[in-house]
């Protein structure tokens, strides 16, 4: 969570720094951003409130290096990534903490996780340098034609809270691999492990090339997405905003990639009442992240036959999940963001025990008192309902709030389940392979997964169709199409 202060009253307080040039600075900022654990509302740092200054100053930073950078042999720039993943490999244990301090995110079952991804995203990345190959095109004998990826020039990375050192680093990593220079805005509320992501790159790195900004987005996020030196823009984060950024790429027909929200269905089939996806769906649902993700399962499909039952299983797994201080190792849920976020979750569980015809399964509105009060901890909350178009099955709640829906008929489960605007990720659970596939073609998402709630890893295309999104930048057709521009190049051979 964050709240303005003025840098004179955080004396006490850790104060971390942008990155701007390859110098760690205030910048221009005259306030100051107090990061606090979500935890127990406490502050644990506080960074620059970065201005429409700061952004300028980067983005010329940026321009500035390109060049160099372009020409650096991909091989060699590859090599610089792989060297960033031994260092934070090496060190992956003060990123854990850091991040589960500023996330609220459990350290066993979110943050430690995301920080070896975060490693993994760098190596990955960095032995991928040498697949940005052209290729040649058959005009004939008399005509060489071939296509070089190149660069695109000064990209604009804005990230959220919710996973913001890997989804900060799934935009670095393939950016700088295509050689881009680059200009990232970090989510106010949890800037901390992705400035320490950024400390480590800057050991590798030229001044400018990688560049980051706190700040909050109307500020600094908008001056980023409206700057005119900006070539390409990539946003992860609210549908709301993505269309605020797209917008200001319009302006410039500037590319833009957009990650943006998700109201996922989870389908289960009447096979698939049994245990192993019970802890499939809890999975799905990102129970252990408070929900706070994109792709959560957070629409579940029953089979009437199995409705009750599999409720009751999914009741008492959920239940015995561990939520509280996520530095502790116990923990397997920690808490929600922030005020703003928290209260919102708090909206919808009010507004499901109101709604008729819905009943509440299990979970419900957090206590009011004792240690969960100290900081904004909810709890896995079921409702279950037959309709699929009231307010908490249609929006997407970013909170541990899980709607179930009865179906019979595939048909009109397949229906219910592409009656959103979102369309990023599904879930299908059953053994029977061949009703499995024919339900994942006909949802309609960027991702759908058989019989696992998680599996995410870099190399497979990930980003949403429909409201979710456009673009894919975790594989390697994603760095080409996101990070490059395919330049042609026709000679004529035959010369007089
Ligand atoms: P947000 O979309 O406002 O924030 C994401 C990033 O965008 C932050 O860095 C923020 O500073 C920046 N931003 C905000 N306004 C901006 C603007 N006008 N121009 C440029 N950048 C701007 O998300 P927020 O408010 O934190 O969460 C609201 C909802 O968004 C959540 O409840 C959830 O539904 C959704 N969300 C989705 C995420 C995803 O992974 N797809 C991540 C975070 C939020
Ligand atoms: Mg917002």
């Amino acid at each position: 969570m964050a709240v303005t202060s003025k840098p004179s009253t955080s004396t006490s307080l850790r104060h971390e720094t942008m990155l701007i040039d390859g110098a760690w600075t205030d910048g221009n900022a005259r306030e100051a951003i107090t990061v606090l654990n979500p935890g127990n509302r406490k502050p644990i740092a506080s960074v620059p409130r970065g201005t429409a200054e700061d952004i300028d100053t980067a983005v010329k930073a940026a321009t500035a290096a390109f060049p160099a950078w372009m020409r650096v042999p991909p091989r060699d720039r590859g090599r610089i990534l792989t060297r960033i993943a031994d260092v934070i490999e090496a060190r992956v244990e003060e990123l854990a903490k850091i991040i589960a301090e500023e996330t609220g995110n459990a350290i066993k079952t979110q943050a430690r996780p995301e920080a070896k991804g975060t490693a993994e995203i760098f190596r990955y990345f960095g032995g991928l340098a040498s697949e940005l190959k052209g290729e040649t095109i058959p005009f004939g004998e008399h005509v060489l034609s071939y296509t070089r990826r190149e660069p695109i020039g000064v990209v604009g990375a804005i990230i959220p809270w919710n996973a913001p050192v890997l989804l900060g680093s799934l935009k670095i990593a393939p950016a700088l691999c295509a050689g881009n220079t680059l200009v990232l805005k970090a989510a106010e509320d949890a800037p901390l492990g992705i400035l320490w992501v950024a400390r480590i790159c800057q050991e590798f790195l030229p001044k400018g090339v990688l560049n980051v900004i706190t700040g909050y987005g109307p500020e600094a996020g908008a001056a980023l997405s409206a700057h005119p030196g900006v070539r390409k823009l990539s946003f992860t984060g609210s549908t709301e905003v993505g269309k605020l950024v797209m917008k200001a790429a319009s302006e410039r027909i500037v590319p833009v990639s957009l990650e943006l929200g998700g109201k996922s269905p989870s389908i289960v089939y009447p096979d698939a009442n049994e245990d192993w996806v019970v802890d499939g769906i809890i999975a799905a649902m990102r129970f252990t992240r408070q929900s706070q993700s994109c792709t959560a399962g957070s629409r579940l499909f029953l089979h009437a036959d199995i409705f009750d039952d599999f409720l009751n299983k999914l009741a008492a797994k959920a239940s015995k999940l561990k939520i509280g201080n996520p530095l502790d190792e116990e923990t397997d849920m920690g808490a929600i963001i922030n005020e703003k976020q928290f209260r919102k979750v708090c909206g919808y569980v009010e507004d499901g025990l109101k709604q008729p015809g819905a009943t509440l399964r299990f979970g419900g509105l957090p206590p009011k008192d004792g240690p969960l009060s100290e900081g904004f901890f909810a709890i896995p909350t079921l409702f279950a309902h037959d309709a699929n178009d009231w307010r908490l099955a249609k929006e997407e709640i970013f909170g541990p709030v899980l709607v179930a829906i009865k179906w019979t008929d595939e048909q009109e489960a397949i229906r219910m389940a592409n009656q959103t605007h979102y369309g990023l990720a599904g879930y299908v659970w059953t053994k029977d392979i061949g009703r499995a596939l024919r339900t994942a073609h006909a949802i309609e998402a960027g991702w759908v997964q058989i019989n696992q709630g998680l599996g995410q890893s870099p190399g497979h295309s990930y980003g949403g169709v429909k409201q979710s999104g456009i673009g894919r930048e975790f594989s390697l057709e994603g760095m080409l199409d996101s990070f490059t521009i395919k330049k042609n190049v026709t000679i004529n051979l035959a010369t007089p």
